[in-house]
């Protein structure tokens, strides 16, 4: 399976599914990581490991002609899955539908509680005692769509934004590649909003 990474900043969960593939835990190729800031750290480790990579600016751009230009990217690449991994954008419907259930995002909490920006900080100011990290296929709303794998993460008292950011963060770069090995191996069934996943062989 090509993969298509989308990011806008440090990069590490893109770093956690090279990992996994380089580890032989996720059989999949990243055939292109598109970045809509230049300033992003992810183009680094793209960079370092010989990936190839493309930055598409976003600023100032209407949102169906921006995603039009990465949709023409992530087909000259050939791209099967595409996976947003700290994308600070929202896709346009069109964007959706050009990859049919084969957009995923990653989010830290444990959707639908706490969608949008900061959720990490959204939980602790709310009190929650558990929060986490969710894998979901993306659809035209935010952090909406089916859910395919989700890692609970404790919130302890002591916590700050960074210290509980930095746990929830450790179990998304478990979850995703675990979640695109699904994919992979075709385990995933979409029944509406519940994404059925068959038992291992
Ligand atoms: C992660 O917390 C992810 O859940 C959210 O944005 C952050 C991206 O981090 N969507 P990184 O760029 O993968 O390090």
């Amino acid at each position: 399976m090509r993969l298509g990474i989308l990011i806008s900043g440090r990069g590490s969960n893109f770093e956690a599914i090279a990992n996994a593939i380089s580890r032989r835990k996720l059989d999949a190729e990243i055939a292109i990581v598109i970045s809509n800031r230049a300033a992003a750290g992810g183009l680094e480790i793209a960079r370092e490991r010989g990936i190839p990579m493309r930055v598409i600016e976003s600023r100032g751009m209407e949102r169906e002609t921006y995603d039009k230009l990465v949709i023409e990217e992530l087909r000259t690449h050939e791209v099967d899955l595409v996976c947003l991994a700290g994308f600070m954008r929202l896709l346009s419907a069109s964007f959706v539908h050009s990859f049919p259930g084969r957009v995923l995002n990653i989010h830290p909490s444990l959707l639908p509680a706490f969608p949008g920006l900061d959720a990490q900080r959204q939980a602790l100011e709310y009190g929650v005692k558990i929060t986490g990290c969710t894998v979901h296929v993306v659809d035209e709303f935010l952090d909406s769509g089916p859910i395919l794998l989700q890692s609970a993460v404790p919130v302890l008292e002591t916590d700050t934004v960074e210290s509980l950011s930095a746990r929830i963060l450790a179990q998304e770069h478990v979850i995703y590649p675990k979640a695109i090995q699904y994919l992979v191996d075709r385990r995933v069934t979409l029944d509406g909003r519940r994404a059925v996943i068959q038992e291992e062989a």
